[in-house]
C-alpha cells in the first residue's frame, strides 16, 4: 500500500483552520513484544480498544513559507512541554514523505489526556493516534484524498504505528489486530485491521477495570524491552506461541468461549513479564501489589458463576476484564478486596469502545 501523498499544492486556504479528533487506548490481549526495522512488529498482536481512557487532539494550522522545515508548538494539558514538543517535531520530520503539507504550514497543537497524567498509565497508544487521525484530517479536507472510511483508518494507523507500534490498533472500534498472519490475507504488518467478523456478543459489553498499583515512571521503557528480544533465548518460541494464541483467540471471540478467553489472555500477560525477567539483562516490572491482585482474582474465579481474568502491560498495574453483567459484583469485590493495593485507591472504570 502507498501512502505517500504527491507533491501537490494544498487547496487554497488563507484562515486559520483547525481539526480535532478524539483516540482511545487499549490492551492488547495478544501481545506485541518484539519488532524489527521500521516498526514492524515481530509477532502479530490483537487488542480490545478501550473508550474512556483517550487522547484529544487539536491541531490548529496557518499557512507559512514552505522553506523544508517543520514548525510547530505544543502544549500538553493546556502548558507548554518542551520535552514532548521535540519529540513530536522529530516524529514529524520523519512523516514529511506521508504528508508534504508538514513543511507548508505552521502548527499549533494541543493534547490532553481523559485519564490523570498521575495514573501511570501508558498514553502513547491514545496520543500517536490522536495525532495521526488529525493528520489524516488535514490532508482529507485540503488534498481531497481519504474521503472513504476504510482508506482514511488504513493510513491513521500506518502513521500511528510509526509513533508507537501498539498506537495502531487504537483507531478500530471494539478490537483491532495487527501484524500479519494466515487467517486474515489482508493483515499487514505495517498498519492494524479490524475483526473481520462480529465479536461474539459476551464479549461487546466486556468491562476493563485498570487497577493502578503503581504510578511511578517506568524502570525499563516498552522500546528498550523490544530491543531486548533481538537477544532473547525465547524469541523463536515466543513469536509462534504468540501466531498460535492469535489464531485460538479470534476463535474464542467468535463463539463466545470465556473459559479459554481467560486460558489465553492471562498466559499472554504472564508470558509477556516472563519475557521481560528472562531478558539480559533481566528486569521486573510488577511489583508486590500485583501478584497480590492476581492471587485474589484467581481465588475469586473460583467461586462459580463469575468469569473475570487479568492482563498486564509492561507495567505493574492490572487490567481486571469482565462482562457487564457482573459488573456489580466485580465492582464490590474491587472495593472490597483490590483497592488496598491500589496506589491512593486509584483504579479507572473502562469498557470496549464500541461504534
Ligand atoms: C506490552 O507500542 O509501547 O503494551 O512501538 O516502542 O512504542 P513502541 O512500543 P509500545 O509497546 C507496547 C507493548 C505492550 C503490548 C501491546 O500493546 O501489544
Amino acid at each position: 500500500m502507498n501512502f505517500k501523498l504527491d507533491q501537490q499544492e494544498l487547496l487554497a486556504f488563507s484562515k486559520e483552520e483547525k481539526v480535532r479528533k478524539q483516540s482511545p487506548s487499549n490492551i492488547a490481549l495478544i501481545k506485541y513484544w518484539g519488532k524489527k526495522g521500521n516498526q514492524i512488529p515481530a509477532n502479530p498482536s490483537l487488542s480490545f480498544t478501550l473508550s474512556k481512557s483517550f487522547t484529544e487532539t487539536e491541531i490548529t494550522y496557518t499557512p507559512k513559507k514552505d522553506d523544508g522545515t517543520v514548525s510547530i508548538h505544543f502544549l500538553f494539558e493546556k502548558t507548554e512541554n518542551h520535552k514532548f514538543e521535540h519529540k513530536i517535531k522529530i516524529f514529524l520530520e520523519k512523516l514529511i514523505e506521508y504528508f508534504p503539507f508538514l513543511t507548508k504550514l505552521h502548527l499549533k497543537i494541543s493534547s490532553s489526556n481523559s485519564f490523570p497524567h498521575s495514573a501511570g498509565i501508558a498514553s502513547s497508544a491514545s496520543s500517536m493516534s490522536a495525532l495521526a487521525l488529525c493528520l489524516c484530517e488535514i490532508e482529507k479536507k485540503h488534498y481531497g484524498t481519504l474521503q472513504l472510511e476504510d482508506d482514511f483508518l488504513r493510513k491513521s494507523s500506518f502513521i500511528a504505528r510509526l509513533g508507537s507500534g501498539s498506537a495502531a490498533r487504537s483507531v478500530f472500534p471494539y478490537a483491532a489486530t495487527w501484524g500479519e498472519f494466515v487467517e486474515n490475507p489482508v493483515s499487514s504488518d505495517e498498519y492494524a485491521s479490524p475483526l473481520t467478523f462480529d465479536l461474539h456478543p459476551v464479549f461487546r459489553n466486556y468491562r476493563d477495570a485498570i487497577l493502578i498499583v503503581s504510578n511511578k515512571a517506568k524502570k525499563v521503557s516498552s522500546t528498550a524491552g523490544h530491543g531486548l528480544m533481538h537477544q532473547h533465548p525465547f524469541a523463536k518460541a515466543r513469536f509462534e506461541q504468540a501466531k498460535n494464541h492469535l489464531k485460538l483467540l479470534l476463535n474464542v471471540l467468535k463463539n463466545g468461549d470465556v473459559n479459554t478467553f481467560i486460558e489465553i489472555v492471562e498466559n499472554e500477560a504472564l508470558t509477556l513479564h516472563a519475557l521481560m525477567m528472562s531478558s539480559n539483562p533481566g528486569y521486573i516490572l510488577m511489583e508486590p501489589g500485583t501478584l497480590q491482585i492476581i492471587e485474589k482474582i484467581r481465588a475469586y474465579r473460583e467461586r462459580p458463576g463469575i468469569k473475570l481474568c487479568f492482563t498486564l502491560d509492561a507495567g505493574p498495574n492490572v487490567h481486571l476484564l469482565y462482562s457487564a453483567n457482573d459488573s456489580d459484583n466485580v465492582e464490590k469485590f474491587i472495593q472490597k478486596e483490590l483497592l488496598t493495593y491500589c496506589e491512593n485507591n486509584l483504579w479507572i472504570k473502562d469498557k470496549i469502545k464500541s461504534v
